[in-house]
């Protein structure tokens, strides 16, 4: 029987149970995976459980992220460019000393999920708007920067906090430019905008950015959210009834759990409709 999880605090809303659960029985697999509560007072206590060979690998979700990635041997790219881990599996696990490798999904889950729903938005990709610099944002910037976007226009409430997360990614050798600026400045960069994307918790039980000047967009660009409670944010909403192309987040909540799945139980599983239509039913 292999095991996997995920972990943190509280645990309760984490839809992942619900995800790999299904994926468990649709490819009858003799596996579990369970949802797991410790605080940061107990995660040393949680990894000798792991490193005891309990689990094969889980999922690593709030607030841990961060801490996570400062107890693995070893990271994956993805995990050390975002600077956290929201997947752990081992390599070498039939041997005595596993290495505990830190991986990060998040990047794949929203690239995956663009290239299914937005087919070519990637083609001569020159300007994309981040909104937020908070954790959820820095694996949205690794994901432009993989894909050879050339500026990326970080807007944020706090001034710093953007400043800071372009500091971190311009000391790494990237091509991308990266500017900094606070969010009212929003309508001095939309008109060169290819992308725009939501990485605020704006959006979560409908709430909305006050004066943000959509019509200042193009046509062609595209917005998308990482916010999938509702799943049309009122920003997608907005964008929609301007008549640009949008794209909600689900679809990277499921595609982020696909690599992990395939680690630990060695299938590669299949992001379908009924797994789109139990989480969409979960969420109401
Ligand atoms: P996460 O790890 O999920 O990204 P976070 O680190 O707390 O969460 O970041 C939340 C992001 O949403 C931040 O960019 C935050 O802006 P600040 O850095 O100014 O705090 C942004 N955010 C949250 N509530 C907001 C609001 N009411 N208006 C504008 N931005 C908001």
């Amino acid at each position: 029987m292999k095991k996997a999880f995920v972990l943190g605090h509280p645990i309760n809303h984490s839809k992942s149970p619900l995800i790999h659960n299904y994926w468990i029985n649709k490819y009858q697999l003799n596996a579990t995976y369970e949802a797991l509560d410790y605080d940061e007072q107990h995660l040393t206590e949680f990894l000798e459980i792991l490193r005891d060979g309990t689990f094969v690998g889980g999922n690593v979700t709030l607030p841990h992220k961060i801490e996570i990635a400062k107890l693995c041997d070893e990271l994956s790219p993805d995990a050390k460019l975002i600077g956290a881990t929201n997947t752990l599996y081992f390599q070498n696990s039939a041997q005595k000393h596993a290495v505990l490798i830190g991986a990060n999904t998040d990047m794949f889950g929203f690239l995956k999920n663009l290239d299914r729903e937005s087919v070519g938005w990637d083609e001569n990709l020159q300007t994309a708007i981040v909104l937020g610099a908070g954790g959820a944002s820095r694996a949205i910037i690794a994901a432009l920067i993989q894909r050879s976007c050339k500026n990326i226009v970080l807007l944020n409430r706090t001034l710093g906090k953007a400043k800071n997360l372009r500091s971190e990614f311009s000391s790494l050798q990237i091509t991308s430019k990266l500017q900094a600026d606070i969010l009212e400045n929003f309508a001095k960069y939309a008109p060169g905008a290819d992308i725009l994307v939501n990485t605020t918790s704006i959006g979560m039980n409908n709430t909305h950015f006050d004066n943000l000047p959509l019509n200042k967009l193009p046509s062609k660009c595209l917005v998308t959210d990482i916010v999938y409670t509702p799943l049309i944010t009122p920003l997608l909403r907005d964008a929609e009834e301007l008549g640009l192309n949008v794209v909600g987040g689900l679809g990277m909540l499921l595609h982020q759990a696909v690599p992990g799945f395939e680690k630990w139980f060695g299938v590669r599983p299949q992001v379908d409709d009924s797994l789109t239509n139990l989480i969409v039913s979960s969420l109401n």
